[in-house]
């Protein structure tokens, strides 16, 4: 049996359109997904620490670094994503380009994005959300707000966001997208007033130096706000409830891409213009430069939008991560059990539920910012994986239809590796360990698991006994 068997993509388009699941998602529903999922903890909380830190005012720079590394990757991306407009993102395209093995490796990589992710996240938002009401007059006891590593007990309300997000995904993804949508209007109107309002207090002499840490801060800058570009790639996880993915995934992926980038670059230059950049060392710079300005109405109104949006990552973190199980338990990589659709709302509701319990005790119990860091790394590796899947099928299948075509992708593509490389090789030498331990046991679940029972193992052996 070789473990570099590949999928049809024309088997899965006709077994997606069986088991599969409802398109209601249009151009702009994508987009505002991906608004949705990119725009969060990277701003709303990293910005601060990683210019105090890390590049001074030059973290504009990281982020055009990081911005250009998620830009090659999301053209390569696209193509993908218009040619296999099917659940489960990266893992989906490896399993069609590079074989069963390799796909199982990103599909687990993609668990280090999504779950982990979206606990650190959930963590975020209970910080946010207790902040808040401890500014409101209401304090809620330590032991219910904190993990015990921490001192606490648990962390109760990132489980019960958890919990909750995870009964709306259950309810299915038009309802989620409709909540979505609204979020992210909030969200951007927050990180506007804070634009309006910081903007002309912005004074020159605070970019300079420019800076302080040297091109080696900018590219630490780059590697720590990676995470900020985190989620570009779930919007893929979408193709298959979108109306029409040929047109409105590219679409989707490259607008909210760009109106990210704008919005990071506009966000640190005016937080860095207004505040000399060692004073920025705190979890909610943007509320705090606010504050420091004497907006103390305008600090609660944006602090309330970045709670809105650090509950649509968390969201769309959650509802990948749901897509990417459900695509490899529909192949039998994982018990195929977990791909039943909810009998009245038509959503993968026992991959939610699982994902959703998951989220909730993690960000309940652990204390998340240790692994916080290998969020990037796994999506680094399935980013990597998924490039050399688009160059590998443009060689071995020139004819498949590509309704988006990466210009030039054998410069895009290797410029896009040469990118993932750099930022994967400016992570902390523990990141890589916590890696390597996790692949290993990804190793052996597949062998244990996946390789004997997955649908095309099946087909094989089938096949040998008729
Ligand atoms: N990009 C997402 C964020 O910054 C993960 O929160």
């Amino acid at each position: 049996m070789s473990i570099f068997r590949t999928k049809d993509v024309e088997v899965m388009i006709r077994e997606s359109k069986r088991h599969g699941l409802i398109k209601s998602l249009g151009a702009l529903d994508i987009t505002l997904i991906g608004i949705g999922v990119i725009i969060g903890t990277g701003i709303f909380v990293l910005t601060g620490v990683a210019a105090a830190k890390y590049a001074g005012p030059g973290l504009m720079l990281s982020f055009v670094l990081a911005g250009l590394t998620v830009a090659f990757v999301s053209l390569a991306f696209s193509e993908l994503a218009s040619m296999i407009p099917i659940a489960g993102s990266a893992y989906t395209y490896t399993y069609t380009a590079l074989g069963e093995s390799l796909a199982f490796f990103v599909g687990w990589g993609l668990v280090l994005e999504y779950t982990v992710g979206a606990s650190a996240v959930a963590g975020g938002w209970s910080a946010y959300f207790t902040g808040i009401l401890a500014s409101g007059g209401v304090h809620l006891p330590e032991a219910l707000t904190k993990v015990p590593a921490d001192g606490g007990i648990v962390n109760l309300p990132a489980v019960l966001i958890a919990l909750f997000l995870m009964l709306l995904l259950v309810r299915g993804t038009k309802e989620s997208a409709n909540l979505n949508k609204i979020l992210v209007f909030i969200k951007l109107g927050a990180i506007f007033i804070f634009l309006i309002l910081a903007g002309p207090k912005v004074n020159p002499t605070n970019w300079s130096p420019f800076l302080p840490y040297g091109w080696h801060g900018v590219a630490t800058g780059a590697a720590v706000i990676f995470f900020a570009y985190l989620g570009i790639d779930s919007i893929a996880t979408s193709a298959e409830e979108a109306k029409n993915p040929k047109h409105d995934m590219p679409i989707g992926i490259l607008t909210s891409l760009a109106v990210c980038t704008v919005l990071y670059i506009a966000v640190t230059a005016v937080l860095t213009g207004t505040t000399p950049y060692p004073q920025l060392d705190t979890a909610e710079p943007v509320t705090f430069v606010l504050r420091n300005l004497g907006y103390s109405v305008g600090s609660a109104i944006v602090g309330t939008g970045a709670i809105a949006g650090l509950t649509t990552v968390l969201m769309v973190m959650m509802y990948a991560q749901t897509r990417a199980f459900f695509a490899m338990s529909r192949d039998g990589l994982i018990p195929r059990s977990l791909c039943k659709l909810h009998p009245k709302f038509g959503s993968p509701y026992l991959v939610t539920i699982l994902v959703g319990i998951a989220v909730a005790t993690m960000s309940g119990f652990t204390p998340i910012h240790l692994v916080a860091e290998m969020c990037s790394i796994g999506t680094l590796f399935a980013f990597f994986m998924s490039i050399i899947g688009v160059m590998r099928l443009r060689k071995t299948k020139p004819d498949w239809e590509r309704p988006f075509r990466c210009p030039a992708l054998f410069v895009i593509g290797p410029l896009a590796l040469i990118f993932c490389a750099f930022v994967m090789g400016n992570l902390p030498a523990h990141t890589w360990r916590n890696f390597f331990v996790w692949m290993a046991i990804g190793i052996i679940t597949y062998f244990a698991y996946g390789r004997t029972h997955s649908v095309l193992a099946q087909q094989e052996s089938d096949a040998s006994k008729s």
